[in-house]
């Protein structure tokens, strides 16, 4: 095994896109940034240091930091936040993990611009479970807005409303030649007719997920997040933020020029971004003069309607681990989260901070508790260091009051409160959450990622979950193994794991406007003594708040 040293120094840099320049937070000077290819067992040690003007944290997405919380990096959860000037080293070593995850910084909306890939390949020696892929190329999607996306969080966090919609989505940092003063930079990726080709493509938008296609190319999926599925052949795949999707694609059709394109699934009844990114696929043995004239204008690819859910919804469920695995048989906490939007009321519905629907705020919550990030103190330090107050461990199990979550229910039933409260897990036991979405404001897909962990997704379904009748249609065989998992919009998702990685780690919604209105919770586990003694303890430039 390796260890891999990098230093990334957290900068602005003035980015120019849609014919417009403005000062980007970048790693290095790098939009999108730096990619790390490690193997399994590989340590990585990254220097972080932050010469920005924003205070800011990085997170490695669904690495499972075990016993290491300290380098997970969820700002005031697992650290306090790097001042600006300030440095911090996050060590830590891959354990049993293969695939592709991504790392981004995890303060407010940095990420929008702080973000790049992660590969793990197998340990030296070690085979692809599918036919060794002549070249492999990560994929990474995002989301532009023409003006600072910290500004477009600031207004909106003032006012309450929703945030503005990104201008643009981007395939590894460039919107493509559909958009304004972009065509040229268009990403082009050139391939040789027969080679198979693996794409390893992530979903790092802030607040969309998205539908990806390749013209006239069929995409075999062979793994999600960080392992191995079944694989199957499909003309297209959906992404919520934060999940990332491994296809092989063959180079098997006619030399031309064919676009891979990626826009918005959207099953919010609200504005959205309805613009599409892409990039080129261009066989190299496309004649030289078909490349400039009309003809070579590229193929487009067929992309589902932005609200199809069943479209979305059928590949989620399409996705099976390549093995059988081994689930919990008997479950210690069985938990019914509820997921979703919400609304608070302002004693002055015409305050400049109260621009939401009819004079409210959004706010979000788990089982109608709003998350808030602490201020003082990070949770595992205030933890580590016995100091009270900084939150409190009563977090509901199962929701305050029950009804029709997914029905036409009177947002007055469910105004959520805003506290900092964790549910505590014994060391070892075995978990399951069935996730639900309400109805209340609007049902929306929301993709739910588990630090820390990976879980199971054993089922979901639409509508209200119905123990009796659902539980018994679970797929204990082969169920996907994931960090992050897409509630659907109206219905419900079973998740299953064992608690056996101790700390404090952050579940939340991966849009990150959501997360900004407190679509999150914690889970502290601990051994049962009270004290986290089997977390390493933290390391000296640990930042203090
Ligand atoms: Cu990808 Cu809490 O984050």
């Amino acid at each position: 095994a390796e260890i891999h040293y990098h230093e990334f120094v957290v900068q602005a840099k003035p980015v120019k896109r849609l014919c417009r320049t403005h000062n980007s937070i970048t790693v290095n000077g790098q939009f999108p940034g730096p990619t790390l290819q490690v193997r399994d067992g590989d340590t990585l040690v990254i220097k972080a240091i932050n010469n920005a003007q924003y205070n800011v944290t990085l997170h490695w997405h669904g690495i499972r930091q075990l016993r290491n919380p300290w380098a997970d990096g969820p700002e005031y959860v697992t650290q306090c936040p790097i001042r600006p000037g300030q440095s911090y080293t996050y060590r830590f070593t891959i354990k049993n993990q293969e695939g592709t995850l991504w790392w981004h910084a995890h303060s407010r909306w940095l990420r929008a611009t702080v973000y790049g890939a992660l590969i793990i390949y197998p340990r030296l020696g070690v085979p692809y479970p599918f036919p060794m892929p002549k070249k492999e190329i990560p994929i990474l999607l995002g989301e532009w807005w023409d003006r600072n996306p910290m500004d477009v969080l600031k207004l909106a966090t003032f006012t309450g409303a929703a945030p503005n919609v990104s201008d643009a989505y981007t395939i590894n940092g460039q919107p493509g030649d559909l958009y304004r003063c972009s065509s040229k930079e268009t990403v082009r990726f050139p391939v040789v007719s027969g080679e198979t080709i693996l794409l390893r493509i992530i979903n790092s938008a802030l607040n969309q997920e998205l539908f990806f296609g390749v013209a006239n190319h069929k995409l075999t999926v062979v793994g999600v997040d960080s392992s191995y599925t079944k694989p199957f052949t499909t003309s297209v795949i959906m992404l919520g933020p934060g999940q990332t999707t491994n296809v092989l694609l063959t180079a098997d059709q006619a030399p031309a020029r064919y676009y891979m394109a990626a826009h918005a699934y959207n099953s919010a009844n609200a504005p959205f971004d309805n613009t599409t990114t892409t990039a080129i696929l261009e066989y190299k043995s496309v004649p030289c003069n078909a490349k400039k004239g009309k003809s070579s204008t590229p193929i487009f690819p067929q992309l589902p309607g932005f609200n199809d859910t069943a479209t979305a919804t059928a590949f989620t469920a399409q996705v099976k681990s390549l093995s059988q695995v081994k689930v919990p048989t008997v479950i210690d906490h069985n938990l019914f989260f509820t997921v979703g939007l919400g609304l608070i009321n302002c004693t002055n519905p015409n305050s400049p901070r109260c621009q939401g629907p009819n004079g409210t705020r959004f706010a979000a919550s788990i089982n109608n508790v709003s998350f808030v990030f602490p201020r003082i103190n990070s949770l595992m330090q205030a933890y580590y260091q016995g100091q009270p107050g900084v939150f409190t461990t009563n977090f509901p199990p199962v929701p305050p009051v029950q009804f029709d979550y997914t029905g036409n229910v009177s947002r007055g039933l469910w105004q959520p409160v805003k506290r900092t409260k964790l549910y505590k897990l014994k060391y070892g036991s075995t978990v399951q959450i069935v996730l639900q979405d309400t109805s209340i404001v609007t049902i929306e897909n929301h993709p739910m990622h588990l630090h820390g962990y990976e879980f199971y997704v054993v089922g979901m379904g639409f509508g209200n979950f119905n123990p009796s009748r659902d539980t018994a249609k679970f797929n204990l065989i082969n169920p996907p193994r994931r960090n992050t998992i897409g509630t659907p919009p109206g219905g419900w998702v079973a998740i299953q794991f064992v608690a056996n990685n101790p700390g404090i780690w952050l579940m939340h919604c991966h849009i990150d406007s959501h997360l900004n209105w407190g679509l999150a919770m914690a889970f502290l586990v601990e051994n049962g003594v009270g004290k986290l003694q089997t977390v390493q303890p933290p390391p000296l430039d640990l930042p203090r708040c």
